[in-house]
């Protein structure tokens, strides 16, 4: 090992096992992003042809953008903020760390607002109201609720309230033991609802629209949503990864972990479109509805689903899965930040973070009805907390990640962590290509869709 390896933090919570770093690492990637942004991004942006662009994205820019954050976080064992401050020499690379606790709890604000409704809808469905006698108006059902006042706030509240009790616990007990059973749950759900939906009668023509790519509507604007949606769905640029990776026992093989958390966040993106889009166009429905393709269109295909009751309670306890496991990652970022900066006990630190959080969360949920008026450059509360997270602070947290390994770190630390020592060894073109992309490529693409989401 090189020098310059820092010494590790006696008492710090870690993962226990291989497999539940990657269920964890998983956990954080998946959610609303797979199963509620994605599919309708799909929809508007020409199907195959923003899923072609997508996965060049998040093959040669996201992938490297990943084992950076992996690198930052398993050779620091530290917290986002204290990674930068003892790998970058106590200087200014602390403000990326700053960026980064900032970006997850600006996330997690809005992402419990929906999440409450994931578990809103969820217990609908068990009151079979997606079925033909529920008794849903889909679309006005969907708008008195969120623009109500308190029943948002109550379940904003419950999705937060369930985020805390799992972070309370700790990595090992709370975090690990969590994802590690929820998310192959997770999974079976997903492909029963895939294969139930690619195989209604009319399914092939949304099969087609997945696959089978359509350029005509692809547009400059597409091409930035796609890497703006492969950073999202791959967690990157807000200190999650890097914040799990501390965790990360040095014996563990970082770039392959990287790769598999990479390919399986994919894997559910595109199996959350087949459950979703075959149906839509089944039920003869346009892909292109925007944000309410989960709440608002899917409810219409359940109440004429033979057995729909029993998607739906699949789809949206999957929905509330997936998001509860992404909070916890965005929490843990806090967390940790407040355990090691400024000394709390975890139970104090979560105390203190989620009284935080309620009010933050509380204002998002307003922002829907009571509080619509109250706009930013014309943006609601929550619309501005998911603009300023999502397309500001992460690719800047994500940029701030690649310059940092790639020209703060030297080269022989870098190998040297991402091999673990050399316990396992990376092939040298892989090496030189990856490098290649951390100084240059990743920048200068990164720098490219920050002026361009700029300039308009
Ligand atoms: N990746 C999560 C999703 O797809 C969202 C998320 C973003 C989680 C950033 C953690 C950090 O929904």
């Amino acid at each position: 090992m090189s020098s310059n390896q820092p010494k590790s933090s006696a008492n710090r919570d870690s993962f226990a096992s291989s497999l539940g770093i990657l269920l964890a690492m998983t956990g954080s990637a998946v959610g609303l992003g797979n199963l509620w942004r994605f599919p309708y991004l799909v929809g508007e942006n020409g199907g195959a042809a923003f899923i072609i662009v997508y996965l060049v994205c998040v093959i040669f820019i996201c992938m490297p953008i990943m084992a950076c954050e992996f690198i930052i976080g398993r050779r620091s064992q530290a917290n986002a903020f204290g990674a930068y401050k003892k790998l970058g020499g106590n200087k200014g690379w602390k403000v990326a760390g700053l960026l980064s606790v900032l970006a997850a709890a600006f996330i997690l604000s809005f992402y419990s607002v929906v999440g409450g409704w994931s578990i809103r809808y969820m217990l609908m469905s068990f009151g079979l109201r997606f079925t033909s006698g529920g008794g849903i108006q889909p679309e006005s059902t969907f708008n008195t609720f969120v623009t109500g006042t308190w029943p948002p706030i109550l379940y904003t509240l419950a999705f937060l309230l369930c985020t805390g009790v799992i972070i309370v616990a700790g990595v090992k007990n709370g975090i690990e033991k969590f994802t590690k059973t929820l998310m192959p749950v997770l999974f079976v759900l997903m492909v029963i609802l895939a294969v139930r939906s690619m195989t209604l009668p009319g399914a092939g023509e949304g099969v087609r629209y997945l696959f089978k790519p359509d350029f005509s509507k692809f547009t400059a604007s597409s091409a930035i949503a796609a890497l703006g949606q492969a950073f999202f769905s791959l967690s990157l640029g807000c200190g999650t990864i890097l914040t799990y990776a501390s965790y990360v026992p040095r014996s563990e093989n970082i770039f392959t972990c990287g790769a598999k958390t990479t390919i399986l966040d994919t894997l559910f993106a595109l199996i959350a479109g087949c459950a979703i889009m075959p149906a839509v166009f089944a039920y003869g429905i346009s892909p292109g509805q925007g944000p309410g393709l989960v709440f608002v269109t899917l409810p219409a295909i359940f109440a004429e689903l033979p057995a729909g009751g029993i998607a739906a309670i699949l789809f949206f306890v999957s929905l509330f899965l997936a998001a509860l496991t992404s909070a916890i990652s965005l929490l843990e970022v806090v967390i940790a930040f407040l355990i090691e900066e400024c000394k709390m006990r975890r139970a104090a630190a979560v105390a203190v973070s989620m009284s935080v959080f309620v009010v933050l969360a509380v204002l998002c949920s307003l922002s829907q009805g009571p509080l619509s008026h109250v706009k930013l450059f014309t943006l609601n509360i929550f619309d501005l907390f998911d603009y300023v997270s999502s397309n500001v602070l992460m690719t800047f947290g994500a940029l701030l990640a690649v310059l940092f390994v790639g020209h703060k770190l030297s080269r022989a630390d870098i190998l040297d962590e991402l091999s673990s020592g050399g316990l396992h060894p990376i092939p040298a073109g892989l090496f030189k290509t990856f490098y290649f992309i951390i100084r240059w490529a990743a920048p200068v693409v990164i720098i490219g869709i920050l002026v361009a989401g700029l300039l308009g």
